[in-house]
């Protein structure tokens, strides 16, 4: 019974130590294998009548892993280069088909957005972890939309401008502290992150530590959830059968700090807060939307996890970038003196006459995508693409680093060339450069579940590369130092490995501290 020993391996009681296979889940295991069996037998059948799934790898066993053991978003890359811009990956009865080039991803994530917009089960993440109300996890259908419709109130373009005194009063505080404690520049970072989104979410005004055991709370059981997102990490997804085996090990501890989630807490804080918040407005509206208390904390919670880690880690990539490649840098420093100059600081005012720092942050997010192996969707109803055919239902992965490393839409994929994002300059040398409108990257997802916190991310990180760049060179400690620029791992949200960067000061503290006092609110 090989087959039981490789479930016993892969069975996702505990996310650090493995337990032994039982009599208990032997059993449920050899039934499972009986019904996988008889369904595969009738899928072939059927799927003699259908139009052809785009091609792939030989199907695997309904036990097997079907993707990349390691390395998923690298290795789905490769397989790219094997099978094409599209393919699919199979496990018996199982589909999953990936999304791996700029074109397909256009047709079939955009265009087609409104036949892949459903999310496929989720059953660690979407019910073992969470009872409802986690919009990340929530398939299409009504409950979706009345859930991603109040989240889009909260952040939709205008709702993002209105946020950018909390942005502005905290990416001050970046600047001072960096000046204050240096080496701490990835704590500053994230304490920026934390603190605005609570203030957005919860009303809270005083800044909060990325250190306070309340953020890192959040962040870890946010992180616990987001990462089984990624595919093939937990057999459960494949075997729902083996869901009331959940309970065992280390899995229920996970659950149960899920269930004691501090969203509940805040909950009860923002009824009684007179600060303007998501919150606080969802429970004013509480009538129209029709969400019971749980779902509304559940759901502000998971937003201050989306929001909180994926913009700490754009900002890291864009200071390891900026130490990584100097040449780059000194065009972003030669723009910000010729339209800032040194006597006042960058604003939200400025945002359309930076290019140049613009494109580099373009740069940034598609030389190292926060989120590289994509959100996985899943085809509400069949999607037709070059001759073959998705059916509904199918899993559809639009890999994100696949994507940014295809060539025929980001020539030399590897380097970092921020001037891919601009217009060719019709004068030598460039007197106004323009950024390309017709190329992007898809940093923020797909279609209709694309990530409704994006105009808020963005601002922030304008705001603060902005002022970092305006106030600081960023340079290597030595130039003996090299980064490990390859070393993030497969996490759902990518970090780079710690690294250590000198703020030079290219502005005097005291021309600082006055200009970061003069920047207003700018609503
Ligand atoms: C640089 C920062 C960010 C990045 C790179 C990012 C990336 C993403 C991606 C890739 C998705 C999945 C989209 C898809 O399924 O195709 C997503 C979804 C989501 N993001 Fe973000 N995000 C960021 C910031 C934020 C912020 C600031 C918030 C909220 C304040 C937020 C809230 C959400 C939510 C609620 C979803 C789920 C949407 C759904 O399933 O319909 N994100 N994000």
């Amino acid at each position: 019974m090989d087959y039981l020993r490789h479930l016993a391996e892969h069975l996702p009681f505990s996310v650090t130590d493995q337990t032994s296979l039982t009599p208990v889940t032997g059993a449920v295991a050899a039934f499972t294998a009986f019904l996988a069996l008889y369904s595969i037998k009738n899928a072939a059948s059927s799927s003699q009548k259908r139009s052809p799934l785009p091609p792939g790898p030989p199907t695997k066993w309904f036990w097997q892993n079907p993707f990349p053991k390691r390395d998923v978003a690298r290795n789905f890359a490769a397989l790219a280069d094997q099978y094409g811009g599209v393919y699919t990956l199979s496990a018996g009865n199982n589909k999953f088909v990936v999304v791996a080039s700029y074109e397909a991803a256009l047709e079939i994530m955009e265009k087609a957005g409104g036949s892949t917009t459903d999310r496929p089960r989720s059953v660690v993440g979407g019910e073992l972890m969470a009872r409802s109300g986690r919009l990340i996890f929530e398939g299409a259908g009504d409950h979706f939309r009345t859930v991603r419709k109040a989240v889009h109130t909260a952040l939709q373009p205008k709702a993002a401008k209105s946020y950018q005194p909390i942005q502005i009063d905290h990416a001050r505080r970046v600047i001072l502290n960096i000046m204050d404690n240096p080496d701490k520049f990835a704590d500053h970072l994230q304490s920026y992150a934390s603190s605005v989104t609570i203030q957005i979410m919860y009303g809270k005004c005083t800044p909060t530590s990325a250190t306070s055991p309340e953020v890192q709370r959040i962040l870890q059981n946010g992180r616990n959830g987001s990462n089984s997102l990624i595919p093939g990490r937990f057999i459960i997804e494949a075997l729902p059968v083996l869901k009331p085996l959940h309970r065992l090990g280390g899995m229920k501890r996970i659950c149960d700090a899920l269930e004691n989630t501090p969203g509940i807490w805040w909950l009860g804080r923002a009824e009684g807060t007179a600060a303007s918040s998501f919150l606080r407005n969802m429970i004013e509206t509480q009538d129209e939307h029709r969400l019971p208390d749980y779902e509304l904390a559940e759901v502000t919670s998971i937003l201050f996890g989306a929001g909180s880690d994926t913009t700490t880690v754009g900002l890291n990539f864009a200071i390891l970038a900026a130490a990584e490649f100097p040449e780059e840098l000194k065009k972003v420093h030669e723009e910000l003196n010729k339209v800032v100059g040194r006597e006042r600081a960058p604003s939200f005012n400025d945002m359309g006459s930076l290019p140049l720092l613009q494109a580099f942050i373009e740069e940034v997010l598609r030389w190292r995508p926060i989120v590289p192996i994509g959100i996985a969707h899943s085809a509400n109803k069949d999607v037709h693409y070059n001759g073959y055919v998705i059916p509904e239902g199918t899993t559809i992965l639009g890999s994100h680093w696949a994507i940014s490393r295809d060539s025929t839409a980001y020539p030399n994929p590897d380097s970092f060339l921020p001037s891919r994002w601009l217009e060719s300059p019709t004068t030598s040398p460039p007197s106004s450069p323009k950024l390309r409108t017709d190329l992007r990257f898809f940093t923020y997802g797909f279609g209709r579940r694309v990530c409704p916190g994006q105009h808020v991310a963005n601002r922030s990180l304008f705001l603060n590369l902005a002022l970092i760049f305006w106030a600081f060179d960023v340079v290597r400690p030595s130039k003996d130092t090299v980064y490990d620029i390859d070393g993030w791992k497969d996490t759902l949200v990518m970090r780079p490995p710690p690294f250590k960067v000198r703020f030079v000061q290219r502005v005097p503290k005291d021309i600082v501290r006055r200009a970061l006092g003069d920047m207003g609110g700018e609503n």
